[in-house]
């Protein structure tokens, strides 16, 4: 969601905030900005669409300036135009502020605005964060951080913020609640990003704000943070901390999307994953970021786990691997339904929150929730700093390397992995599983990233298979077990980046409705491994294509049976049921990947789609 970049040093900063945008477009946008403090004016511009667009207009245009502000938009009060793209300035020309977040009380305070003679150009709620700080500047006599400050103390909602202003050009002002944002200091030079991306090249000395920070950057001063939910405003140590991020992670590194490279990727990100996770004799895992609950998560009365999209599928495999081996019932919950449902939480219950991000609004609403119970929050994340890392009691990071393709699939992977280590390690204390069983598993986890890459040398057949999935209006993904979360995932891999319309069912769902849909266009892909079900998976194959149904079939390798039912068949190596879906999934990702290039659509920024879901 959105983007923010903001400089201030002795370099020119309209390159280094053009391009700082350009490193944030995964995350989702439809309009952007940039303002200039140039001399005693603040020099802006603003277009809609995208990062490109705003650079190609400013060419030829006056862009000089070493402080400057910069934003990609995505649009939550106010449709994505020019007028509600952001800098938003102040009706004297005086202050330009970008926002990446929700102010959720704007009407209230837009009202009390207009009624002391405030003009709005602009729909968005972030215009009302302008002129409140302006009224109270003027109504309080105070300079402009302490106005900041009273400002977004009356707000509710979240932000992360940039300011420039002509009363002290050589200064930024920074602020943060609920949507992230991190200062790299390089000497006297300062960048500041929503995340390390648009920082990593010139730094990797950064400092991330806490929600309620305000930072004021002076040139050729130190940085100086204080906090809104201080009375007294007291000075914070800023503690600056190395960017776990390096520039070539950034790259492609060959591969024509972000997307293919981290599909890709899953072999070591599965190793990454379990990195100083399992000891050396391979017989005991420990997640050191939980030791200190583990006792918690031992005596939990239930897990809830909460999440959205691909992370919430990671739930659902997690629901199998926790109530099979820990043998502790497990709740699976969208967190955008959690939140609201005023659920029944006790102290004795564990919630876990799944997110590559750690910035999706739902899922921290859910934490949030999770904490006021007194329930232990456990948080599984992708990105170091981020704010589902600092606002859970514990948890771990999944080490998969920055996720910047929106479908996510390294990221899965690596939950699943992460959330594998964690069962067998609360099942191995609890005694719930034997020994042998215990050092099964392991070995069987860690011979994951080879299977992996097994089938990431398919390639080329499954883009065969993409050829016919690609004509088809419609497709249906069916796997039972845990791999109906597999057949969920590869159904949102192929709807969110092809838009060819594709569900995910169990597959002894498809006689109580789906199965009306199945006719010779349709085809349906089917997980059928080696499992328990497996035979009740054959018959239900037999049933599509008794209906003259397209049978698309992941089998275990050696399979005849299946693929001699099946048009196409997509052999994986022979893997534990319960490891599954660490491989089942991966064919899955690259048919999604090879239907959406040929259908020739923008994989790693499709449609409608936002990287990380900040906002509700
Ligand atoms: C998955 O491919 C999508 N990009 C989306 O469903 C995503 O999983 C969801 O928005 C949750 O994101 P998170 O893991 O960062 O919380
Ligand atoms: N809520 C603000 C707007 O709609 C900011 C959205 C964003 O985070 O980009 O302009």
């Amino acid at each position: 969601m959105c983007g923010i970049v903001a400089y201030l040093g002795n370099r020119d900063a309209y390159p280094i905030l053009i391009e700082g945008l350009r490193k944030l477009e995964y995350r989702g946008y439809d309009s952007a900005g940039v303002a200039l403090m140039q001399d005693d004016h603040i020099q802006m511009y603003k277009k809609k669409g995208r990062v490109d667009e705003l650079d190609q207009y400013c060419s030829g245009r006056d862009t000089r300036g070493t402080a400057g502000i910069a934003h990609t938009r995505w649009a939550t009060h106010g449709e994505p135009n020019e007028e509600n793209a952001h800098p938003h300035i102040a009706e004297d020309g005086s202050m330009a502020l970008i926002h990446n977040g929700i102010i959720e009380n704007y009407l209230s305070l837009k009202k009390q605005l207009i009624q002391e003679g405030f003009t709005f150009k602009s729909e968005t709620d972030t215009e009302v964060l302008v002129h409140l700080i302006k009224s109270i500047q003027k109504k309080e006599d105070v300079a402009l951080p302490e106005a900041v400050m009273m400002a977004l103390s009356m707000v509710e909602g979240t932000y992360a913020l940039a300011i420039l202003s002509v009363d002290d050009p050589d200064r930024l002002i920074v602020a943060k609640k609920g949507s992230p944002l991190l200062i790299g200091r390089d000497g006297h030079d300062y960048f500041v990003g929503s995340d390390g991306a648009p920082i990593v090249e010139y730094t990797q000395d950064v400092v991330y704000l806490e929600d309620g920070d305000v930072g004021v950057i002076k040139r050729g001063k130190a940085l100086k943070i204080r906090n809104i939910n201080d009375e007294k405003h007291l000075l914070k140590r800023p503690s600056f901390q190395k960017l776990e991020l390096s520039l070539e992670q950034l790259e492609k590194g060959g591969f024509d999307t972000y997307m293919l490279k981290e599909i890709f990727e899953q072999p070591k990100a599965v190793i990454d994953s379990m990195r100083g996770r399992i000891n050396l004799k391979k017989d005991v895992v420990s997640l050191g970021g939980i030791i200190e609950y583990e006792q918690k998560m031992l005596n939990a009365r239930r897990f809830i786990i909460v999440a959205c999209g691909t992370s919430w599928h990671a739930g659902l495999v997690a629901e199998h691997l926790f109530e099979t081996l820990v043998r502790i019932p497990v709740e699976v919950e969208y967190a955008s339904e959690f939140r609201y449902r005023d659920p029944i939480i006790r102290e004795d219950d564990v919630l876990i929150a799944i997110s590559q991000s750690g910035e999706t609004a739902d899922t921290l609403a859910a934490v949030e929730i999770g904490k006021k119970h007194g329930a232990t929050v456990i948080g599984i994340c992708n990105v170091v700093g981020s704010t589902l890392a600092r606002e859970t009691m514990a948890g771990s990071y999944t080490h998969a390397g920055p996720e910047i393709g929106v479908a996510s699939t390294k990221a899965f992977t690596a939950q699943v992995t992460v959330l594998t280590l964690m069962a067998l390690s609360l099942a191995e204390k609890k005694g719930t599983i034997s020994k042998s069983q215990y050092h099964q598993l392991i070995n069987d986890l860690e011979s994951i990233p080879n299977k992996i890459s097994q089938v990431l040398e398919q390639e080329q057949h499954i883009q065969r298979i993409a050829q016919y999935v690609a004509t088809k209006p419609n497709a249906m993904f069916l796997g039972r077990g845990v791999n109906f979360p597999v057949a969920l995932e590869g159904a949102l891999k192929l709807k969110e980046i092809s838009y060819i319309h594709a569900e995910g069912y169990p597959a002894a769902e498809i006689k109580h409705g789906p199965i009306a849909l199945v006719d010779t266009n349709m085809p349906v892909i089917v997980i059928a491994t080696e499992q328990k079900t497996y035979d009740k998976v054959v018959s239900n194959i037999q049933e599509i294509i008794a209906r003259k149904g397209t049978i698309i079939s992941v089998v275990t390798e050696g399979d005849t049976a299946v693929k001699k039912m099946s048009k196409f068949c997509i052999e994986i190596p022979k893997t534990e049921e319960l490891l599954t879906p660490l491989v089942a999934s991966v064919p899955l990702q690259l048919l999604a990947y090879h239907v959406a290039v040929i259908r020739d659509c923008d994989v790693d920024k499709p449609r409608n789609l936002a990287k990380s879901v900040s906002v509700e």
